[in-house]
């Protein structure tokens, strides 16, 4: 009798998850207007950003822009986070901020409902979370172009789900080695974050930098929401080696798998899925082939679509 019960019990559980937690996360990852478009190559998505979230247990569906909302709501019930990345769309007007605007406002709604779903924005992703979230263009110009840096760690970054499981050694490295990669010339100052009441409420700040003259945001996490956003870019130290400032050091290429490992593990808390193994098969990103890339631009490999 017993046997039997605990057959029925296992046999009902797949194989790959326990029931509080999907061992098979898909995250999307936003796809953007390539800068000069050609005939099968309008959009592209670095390489890079689907191999580290590849490196920490996860799938990756690119989300296309220019689709419907029909079919980004099918997708967003699909997949069980979004990625969005750094690049050069405007985050005003573009696929890529209509796209994003679409993800986020859906994640909200599904986080205050408890249908659990987690948004990251990396450089031009995170500047697209400030917009998203305050309505403004808050952005000032920084120095910041090409350069690794330490973290300012704030008071709240111990307390942060993002840092909390970080190791105490590699905590130590981020607040004194250049580890963190900063390639963008506009920034949200504290200034800015200090003077919005909406960002100030939604985004508790973990880490700042400073480009000599301005002090600037460099990692959030929503107080509410789980929304992550850096300033910076952790999954270059493991894969991008196209430029001289990117950090490869022991420490540099934890961080990035420590970064990944964090959004992959909110990751596996959603459980929206596929309707089938076919729909599912048809999105994922192996679909496609990366093209090396790395000797005319800042990427090795590139999917374009
Ligand atoms: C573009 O893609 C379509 C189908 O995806 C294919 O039929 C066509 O040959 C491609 N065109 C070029 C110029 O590669
Ligand atoms: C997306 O739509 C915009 C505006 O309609 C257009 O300019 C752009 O070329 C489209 N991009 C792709 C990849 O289809
Ligand atoms: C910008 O920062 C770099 C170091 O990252 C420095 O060499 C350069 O002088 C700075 N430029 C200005 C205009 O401050
Ligand atoms: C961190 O400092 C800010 C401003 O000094 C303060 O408002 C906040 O309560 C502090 N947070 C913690 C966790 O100590």
């Amino acid at each position: 009798m017993f046997v039997l019960l605990f057959y029925i019990i296992l046999s009902s559980v797949p194989c790959y998850s326990s029931p509080k937690r999907n061992d098979a996360p898909v995250i999307g990852v936003l796809a953007q207007k390539v800068y000069s478009p050609q005939p099968n190559m309008t959009s592209y998505i670095a390489a890079s950003y689907v191999k580290f979230l590849e490196s920490a247990g996860a799938r990756v569906v690119p989300v296309m822009i220019n689709q419907t909302v029909e079919e980004y709501k099918t997708l967003f019930s699909s997949i069980n986070g979004i990625l969005f990345p750094g690049g050069g769309a405007s985050i005003i007007s573009s696929g890529y901020e209509r796209a994003a605007r679409v993800f986020y406002e859906l994640a909200i709604e599904a986080n205050l409902r408890g249908d659990f779903f987690p948004v990251w924005g990396t450089c031009l992703g995170f500047e697209q979370l400030t917009y998203l979230t305050s309505g403004k263009l808050l952005l000032s110009y920084s120095n910041t172009s090409g350069v690794a840096l330490p973290l300012i760690f704030t008071n709240e970054t111990k307390e942060s789900r993002l840092f909390k499981g970080f190791p105490a050694d590699l905590m130590a490295a981020l607040a004194s080695e250049p580890l963190t990669e900063n390639s963008h010339r506009w920034s949200l100052t504290m200034e800015s974050y200090n003077g919005n009441e909406e960002l100030k409420k939604f985004y508790k700040v973990l880490s700042t930098n400073t480009d000599g003259k301005v002090e600037f945001v460099s990692t959030v996490e929503a107080y509410n929401f789980p929304v992550y956003g850096t300033q910076w870019h952790p999954e270059k130290n493991a894969f991008e080696w196209t430029r001289p400032y990117i950090p490869h050091s022991p420490s540099a290429v934890k961080t990035t798998f420590y970064m990944a490992e964090f959004f992959v593990s909110e990751a596996r808390k959603s459980f929206h899925r596929f309707d089938s193994e076919e729909r599912e098969q048809k999105a994922l990103i192996y679909n496609y082939s990366p093209v090396y890339t790395g000797i005319k631009s800042d990427f090795e490999q590139i999917y374009y679509f």
